[in-house]
């Protein structure tokens, strides 16, 4: 087991004080690690703001956390869905109205798993469109605002990004030739990551921003993930799997995100998740990054190829 900072336990919410006047955003909370940590969130007296698909599961999972932690609790949600681009714009120029700062945007919504090629409304294969270019255009549009409130982005990635075919296949984006439900859904997570460490990048060499971003991932954590876009075998394996000491909680799931949200002076340069077996389970510290995800020609081509894919530029 790989040392900790944060000492044998490794990091937990009990670090976190009082988090009043704080603004979060997280996508993709209605269920596992991204609903843990909103009411992680939430407990500790910050703002919660949910960037949702479905206005109906945003209400029930709101009205569990106020029964849960009571009902002055800052919890709200704004409507949006990462796999359609207009969504995502319509759903930012919300925020921009109804929120005055974000100390952190947690990009965590995702699907996975996805048995046969998908394509979002926007044309893009559904994995690589929902997890990646949804949320590159999300950080891109409210990037503005994260750098005047001083704020943090932080990507919800995988242990799969060093699985599949470990970069990014550019000559076949929509993967049409070698449509893979575990290979392609690991290139949209290792693509997830590499913008991370290429942001981290730009904004060294503009030098005039006040942005902090980083990577984690929630190891191997009992949430809906495969339920929702798996096929039968896969819902089956991982049922099994769940059984097993080699899935931990949604809750355990959602520390490392909560971390890359709140703890200060955390180096950046880290891939923080649990530091067990395989970094499935375990205390939570930095996992360590491999090479292939810091890959800088890579890194700069999908930087390219995801802002024309979105139409959208960063103000750097
Ligand atoms: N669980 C694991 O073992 C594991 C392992 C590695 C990485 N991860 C990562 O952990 C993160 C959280 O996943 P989870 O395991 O907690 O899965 P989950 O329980 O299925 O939660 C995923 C969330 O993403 C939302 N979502 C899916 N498609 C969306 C879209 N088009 N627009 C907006 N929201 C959307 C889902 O909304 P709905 O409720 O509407 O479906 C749900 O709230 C993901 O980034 C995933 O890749 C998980």
């Amino acid at each position: 087991m790989a040392d900790t900072q944060f000492g044998k336990n490794g990091w937990t919410p009990d670090r976190i004080g009082s988090l009043k006047g704080k603004t979060y955003l997280i996508t993709g909370a209605t269920s596992g690690t991204g609903f843990e940590a909103s009411k992680i969130l939430a407990s500790k007296g910050a703002k919660v703001v949910m960037l949702n698909r479905s206005p109906k599961k945003s209400v029930d999972v709101i009205a569990r956390i106020k029964q849960e932690l009571g009902s002055n609790v800052d919890v709200s949600f704004i409507r949006m869905d990462l796999g359609d681009q207009s969504s995502v714009k319509a759903a930012v120029a919300e925020v921009l109205e109804k929120v005055e700062r974000i100390d952190a945007l947690m990009c965590n919504g995702a699907i996975a798993q996805v048995p046969t090629q998908q394509f979002t409304v926007d044309g893009h294969e559904s994995m690589l469109g929902v997890n990646h270019y949804g949320h590159f255009t999300l950080q891109a549009l409210l990037f503005p605002l994260i750098d005047k409130s001083k704020g943090r982005i932080v990507t919800v990635g995988s242990m799969g990004y060093d699985m599949g075919i470990k970069t990014i296949q550019f000559d076949d984006m929509n993967w049409n030739h070698n449509y893979h439900q575990n290979n392609t859904y690991s290139q949209s997570k290792l693509a997830q990551i590499m913008t991370v460490y290429e942001l981290q990048n730009r904004l060294k060499k503009a030098g005039n921003h006040h942005v902090k971003v980083y990577a984690c991932h929630p190891g191997s954590s009992s949430t809906s993930l495969i339920k929702t876009s798996g096929n039968l075998v896969t819902r089956i394996m991982f049922g099994l799997m769940k059984l097993s000491p080699m899935v931990q909680s949604a809750e355990k799931g959602a520390y490392p995100e909560v971390m890359c949200a709140t703890e200060p002076n955390l180096d950046e340069r880290g891939f923080y998740g649990p530091t067990g077996i395989a970094n499935w389970v375990g205390p939570v510290g930095d996992c360590g990054i491999k090479p292939h995800a810091l890959d800088k020609q890579v890194a700069k081509r999908l930087w390219e190829a995801s802002e024309k894919a979105t139409g959208v530029n960063w103000a750097l």
